[in-house]
């Protein structure tokens, strides 16, 4: 597999477009699957996980064509119901495909996804939502069939806020009869831009990006063209890196409504962020300032920003305490700072990291999408050339990561594989 080899000690500086939300494009190519003909998702992020939905859909028979980063998906033909183990395994987040299969087919079959690196990661509440709808699930060799002869709205109340639940649960009731109301819904601005989506399709939805969302089912939908919203994490991501750097960069695009959190904990940190028109200027000069964070569900602290903020904390001035709330197993590449010199320890959700004057480079492994960017970001600022193997994790969730950070100063550049065949 290629590694990346990132020298540290270059300040980051100049402009940086930032692409569509990977959380949202997701979701709306799996919402197209609700009209028979051609939808346009424009500003998709060209990733390993977009190709992964990508090819979900070509498996159930629609037409997918890329256009630089527009999407254009022709659902014509798609009469299949079956995701199968190897496109799941590679991206669970494929089971989004169940409820707009479940509103257009009355059927769907899904490969169940397991864990992953970050969590065990179940889907009860999806399963739970989509049970009170009328669904009955059936579970044999590994796939998951959902039959529902009859979908109808309901009431849903979600025990955990969870952005996958809300948006599957979300695309079978824009289908079903009658209302389904999702309370607890999770609020993420990924779930306002999917339900955007849906209301031009011709939905009826009233509350997203509320804790409470009414659906009134209907059964036509129209092939619309949709542009998806800039990724908040990509944004978060370089703003980190450009202070780790103690640089200034422009994030084009980037919405500051979606970072209120985030922004405002690097600015505690010494950041000098500046809202303009076309998007944020985020500057820092000293080294940061120690500060304590909680992640939790939108409008919270976004738990896919933890480890970039870890890595940041790692070489502040004091000793910050994070706290880890969405996923269990989000701690795990802390082992991977601590190679680099990082003094973290943890206890349970909480960590603790005491900063220290310098990383010192070393050869690690991208554990997962926002753990390899954290590993990125640690060996911008590190003593030395750090080796980050594993880097296809960073390449599911971010587009040409190392071309642009080194197009704003980054001393980065990609090994390929010696075993090409291998990898
Ligand atoms: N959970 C359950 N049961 C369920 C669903 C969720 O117990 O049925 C638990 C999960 O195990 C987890 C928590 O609830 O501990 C949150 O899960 P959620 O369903 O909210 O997350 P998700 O939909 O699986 C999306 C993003 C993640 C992001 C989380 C939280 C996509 C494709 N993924 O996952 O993004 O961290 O929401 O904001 O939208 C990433 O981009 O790197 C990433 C992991």
């Amino acid at each position: 597999m290629d590694r990346l080899l990132v020298g540290g000690g270059r300040r980051l500086q100049g402009a940086v477009r930032i692409m569509g939300a990977k959380n949202s494009a997701l979701k709306l190519m799996a919402a197209s699957l609700l009209a028979e003909g051609r939808t346009e998702i424009e500003n998709v992020p060209r990733i390993v996980d977009c190709f992964t939905m990508a090819e979900v859909l070509q498996h159930l028979g629609a037409e997918v064509a890329w256009d630089d980063s527009t999407l254009t998906i022709d659902t014509a033909g798609a009469r299949g119901i079956e995701t199968p183990y190897e496109l799941v395994r590679k991206m669970r987040a494929s089971i989004v495909v169940l409820g707009p299969l479940l509103a257009r087919f009355g059927r769907a079959k899904v490969a169940m996804p397991g864990g992953c690196n970050i969590g065990s990661r179940k889907i009860d509440l999806h399963l739970k939502g989509f049970e009170r709808m009328g669904v009955r699930f059936s579970y044999e060799h590994g796939y998951l069939e959902g039959v529902a002869p009859n979908l109808h709205g309901a009431f849903v109340s979600l025990d955990f806020p969870s952005v996958g639940a809300t948006e599957n649960v979300l695309m079978a009731a824009v289908g079903a009869s009658g209302t389904t109301v999702i309370e607890n819904a999770a609020r993420e601005p990924e779930i306002q831009d999917l339900a955007q989506m849906l209301v031009e399709m011709g939905a009826k939805i009233e509350g997203a990006g509320t804790t409470s969302i009414e659906i009134e089912g209907t059964s036509s939908f129209q092939a619309v063209c949709h542009r998806v919203v800039p990724d908040r994490i990509e944004a978060g991501t370089f703003a980190i890196a450009a202070c780790i750097t103690g640089g200034e960069l422009f994030l084009e695009d980037a919405r500051a409504d979606h970072l209120d959190l985030v922004l405002d904990k690097l600015g505690e940190a010494g950041a000098v962020i500046r809202v303009e028109e076309r998007g944020l200027s985020v500057a820092m000069a000293e080294r940061p300032l120690s500060v304590d964070l909680v992640t939790l569900p939108y409008p919270g602290f976004p738990t896919d920003l933890q480890p970039q903020m870890m890595a940041l904390m790692a070489i502040a001035r004091g000793t910050s305490i994070i706290t880890e709330n969405v996923f269990e197993s989000r701690f795990m590449f802390v082992d991977e700072l601590n190679r680099m010199g990082a003094d973290i320890r943890t206890e349970g959700h909480h960590a603790v990291i005491r900063g220290v004057d310098q990383l010192s480079a070393a050869p690690v492994r991208a554990l997962d999408i926002r753990a390899g960017a954290a590993m990125v970001i640690a060996g911008l600022a590190a003593d030395g050339v750090t080796e980050i193997s594993n880097i296809y994790h960073v390449d599911r969730g971010y587009e040409g990561f190392d071309g642009r950070l080194a197009a704003l100063g980054a001393d980065i550049r990609r090994e390929p594989s010696l075993w090409p065949a291998l990898a």
